[in-house]
């Protein structure tokens, strides 16, 4: 058994400034401009599991966001682990609102400070470094295996045509994606499910060009006010979704898991006061929070583009406007239903002056995941052992969108992270705290040895290519 603990004391200074290294690199993967940066990140990956010594490392599918897969020893007759993360990261702004740059990690109060260090580069760190210490000795305890993409923030499209040719690389014993938080501090998680996601952008075009709103105003149509009648007649004031049909594809959790859910210790006035920040929660009050949060779908207003915005006045009348917007989907609530009933529903809205379109940005489905497996069992283990405690189920509001392709060979996926719940993934002032990824090495090295002690269950033969299933 290798101590994780003394590995960890004996490198932590190093594996910190090394995850600095990580996050330094701007990977945000919606924007074009950071395409190169996006390509670093991934070399930087590759490089390292290269000299951790992965006998293959190949960078897949994509110049600027490349798929890292990464091939441990082999180890016959083992289990294959895999390992699924993601390199790239959300864009920083408002950037003002930093307390230190997005980019330059900054350790303040036992946190380190970046876009990316929870999500999910410091996790994907904490992985590979516990990789790193069972590669300390003679063989890895398991055949490992990595599976990182550059373009999860942005819908996983390179990752899902590359699953699509060759299914085979998610054929495994267990796959581990850490990039989920704990429930609390000292309370890890197992996620039991994510929510699905439809992101869209919604066009209204109302004429040919901007009018003077004094000449024209009275007579001619408003493409703003239009656009924002629409989204107001998509949901109430209550917090209900008025897109018909959308809610007969919602299961309600069963009583047991409600149940379940009542005895997790929440305070609602903490919530709101230290995670949301705002002087009320909204949405379904006939609905605990829990449900709100994870077992029902949400409408968001992500932004509105158009007309005149800039500093004094303009009189003019907007001939185009634009949203984003997106839902959350819950199980049963497929991304391309949900595209169907949107599309439906804005036409439906729409008056007959305005060109209405509806586009697909990028989604989700939503996943559920079968939390009985051995794999959960083994990190419960670890986690108990190193945590004093074990994982609880939980659901989750975000989304993963490559998850439901990760299971498709038949692997049991784990959803289990090292975050903590006021980790501001997205957010201006992401951090993650530095003993939680200590945490991280020692419990997924620990998972790594425990594994072992489980037959792959066909018998790992594993080439990279032609992994055993369970
Ligand atoms: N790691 C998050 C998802 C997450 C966070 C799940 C916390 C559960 C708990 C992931 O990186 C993410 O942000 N996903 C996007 C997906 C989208 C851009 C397709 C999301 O949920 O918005
Ligand atoms: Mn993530
Ligand atoms: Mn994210």
């Amino acid at each position: 058994m290798t101590d994780f603990r003394d590995f960890v004391n004996a490198h932590k200074v190093r594996m910190l400034s090394e995850l600095q290294e990580l996050l330094r690199i701007p990977s945000i993967s919606t924007d074009p401009g950071h395409n190169a940066d996006c390509r670093r990140a991934a070399d930087w990956l590759g490089n390292h599991l290269k000299a951790l010594g992965c006998r293959t490392v190949e960078y897949l599918a994509s110049q600027t966001h490349p798929i890292v897969w990464g091939v441990g020893p082999e180890v016959p007759g083992k289990p294959i682990v895999l390992v699924y993360g993601h390199y790239d990261v959300q864009p920083p702004d408002p950037l003002n609102e930093w307390t230190s740059p997005p980019f330059e990690p900054t350790v303040r109060n036992g946190n380190l400070y970046a876009r990316g260090a929870t999500d999910d580069k410091g996790q994907v760190f904490a992985i590979v470094k516990a990789f790193e210490a069972v590669m300390g000795r003679n063989r890895p305890p398991v055949n490992i295996r990595f599976l990182l993409e550059g373009q999860e923030e942005s819908g996983s499209k390179i990752l899902f045509d590359l699953l699509a040719r060759e299914p085979e690389r998610v054929r495994a014993d267990a796959v581990l994606v850490a990039d989920t938080p704990y429930y609390l501090p000292g309370w890890p998680a197992v996620e039991t499910g994510l929510r699905g996601l439809c992101y869209a952008e919604i066009k209204v075009r109302t004429a040919r060009s901007d009018l003077h709103s004094g000449l024209y105003g009275g007579a001619a149509p408003n493409a703003h006010e239009t656009l924002v009648r629409i989204l107001a007649g998509l949901k109430t004031a209550e917090g209900r979704i008025k897109i018909p049909g959308l809610y007969d594809l919602v299961q309600r959790p069963s009583k047991q898991v409600r149940a379940a859910w009542k005895k997790l210790p929440f305070n609602e006035r903490k919530f709101l006061k230290d995670e949301v920040g705002a002087k009320a929660l909204t949405g379904l009050k006939a609905y605990t929070v829990f449900e709100r949060l994870w077992a029902l779908p949400t409408f968001e207003i992500h932004g509105i583009k158009g007309g005149f915005t800039g500093d004094g006045a303009k009189t003019v009348i907007p001939a185009e406007a634009t949203a984003k917007v997106s839902l959350r989907l819950v199980p049963k609530q497929s991304e391309k239903k949900v595209q169907k009933l949107l599309t439906a529903a804005v036409k439906k809205l729409a008056p007959g002056y305005a060109d209405v379109t509806v586009t697909f940005v990028h989604g989700a489905d939503p996943v559920v995941v079968d939390v009985d497996s051995t794999p959960i069992a083994v990190l419960d283990r670890a986690f108990t052992e190193i945590e004093g405690r074990g994982v609880v189920p939980v659901r989750s509001g975000g989304s993963i969108p490559i998850v439901p392709e990760l299971a498709k060979e038949g692997a049991p996926v784990v959803l289990s992270g090292i975050g903590l719940p006021d980790d501001r993934l997205h957010a201006p002032d992401e951090k993650i705290n530095v003993e939680q990824i200590w945490k991280g090495v020692r419990v997924f090295g620990r998972f790594f040895e425990l594994m072992a002690e489980r037959e792959g269950v066909e018998g790992a033969s594993s080439n990279g290519e032609t992994a055993s299933s369970r």
